[in-house]
């Protein structure tokens, strides 16, 4: 097990991966906020299978505070830096770019950002209205500094994932944008870091989203009204889960289709946790 390189600096990174560079090998980039479990070694693993003994992954570890509203987590965001490390070893990570606030945002938050347009102001963003302007504008300078070719995300965050790519495309960045699946429990709960906020009943209580989103899955041959009737029908058996929403969308999160490829996204608060969840769904017409 080689240790990976830990870069804190602009030059550090660009030192770690000059080798890399001259030799003509891809980059892989995997964009985290670090509290690393198995859903992020998936999205590595990921990055692995798609690059060669020539190219490098690298894993960055950035917590980063625009994306997080006034009355929102960044203080008590869990740091593991040490544990990360370990996990990245084990995966053969070759570079950790672990960067200060100070290195990302010299001079406070940038005067220029990207604007996420409409798809930010639905699901998530109707109760964080400026979340996904600072995820992207902190995706575009990793973009920048690590300048991949390829980056992974996970469907977790579907939103973003759709954002992501969006911005790739409508700012011609260059970057091939690949979605890894869901990685969850065996009971079906979405792993998120988030999750150990939960007591034993919470968590139990929090299944009933992955349970809802399978129900609807179930139903989905019957058409889109049959399939939101059975996930709402789950979602109504408990009273702790304070469900945000529940939708169906185009896989670009737009209108959904009448029968076809289709997304389902729920919300929910839990205790003072708030949990997010979604599926692919293949409607039929219900004929
Ligand atoms: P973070 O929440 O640390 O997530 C990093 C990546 O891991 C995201 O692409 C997310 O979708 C993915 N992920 C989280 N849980 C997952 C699971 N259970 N299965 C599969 N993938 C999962 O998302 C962010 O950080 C930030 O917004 C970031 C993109 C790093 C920008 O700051």
């Amino acid at each position: 097990m080689i240790a990976p390189v830990v870069a804190r600096t602009r030059a550090e990174l660009a030192e770690a991966l000059a080798t890399t560079r001259k030799a003509g090998g891809r980059v892989a980039l995997v964009p985290t906020m670090g509290a690393l479990h198995e859903g992020h070694v998936a999205l590595v693993r990921e990055a692995g299978r798609l690059t060669g003994p020539d190219d490098a992954v690298v894993v960055s570890i950035f917590v980063n505070p625009m994306q997080f509203g006034p009355n929102e987590d960044l203080a008590r965001y869990p740091r593991t830096f040490d544990a990360d490390l370990e996990k990245c070893a084990a995966e053969g990570v070759d570079v950790v770019f672990a960067p200060s606030v100070d290195e990302v945002y010299p001079g406070g938050e940038p005067q220029v950002t990207v604007q996420p347009g409409p798809v930010a102001e639905t699901l998530e963003g109707r109760s964080r209205p400026t979340h996904f302007r600072g995820v992207l504008t902190v995706v575009a300078k990793l973009f920048g500094l690590v300048r991949p070719d390829l980056a992974v995300f996970g469907q977790k965050d579907y939103q973003q994932l759709v954002l992501v790519r969006r911005m790739v495309e409508d700012l011609c960045m260059g970057v091939e944008v690949v979605g890894a699946d869901t990685v969850r429990e065996d009971s079906g709960l979405a792993l998120s870091s988030r999750n150990r906020y939960l007591n034993d009943e919470q968590k139990h209580e929090a299944l009933m989203l992955s349970e809802a989103l399978r129900a609807a899955q179930g139903a989905a041959s019957d058409g889109a009204d049959h399939a939101l009737a059975a996930a709402r029908a789950v979602l109504r058996r408990t009273t702790l889960v304070d469900l945000d929403y529940l939708v169906l969308t185009s896989p670009d999160l737009g209108e959904p289709p009448a029968s076809g490829q289709a997304r389902m996204l729920v919300a929910a608060r839990i205790g003072g946790t708030r949990l997010i969840d979604n599926t692919a769904l293949h409607l039929g017409s219900g004929n």
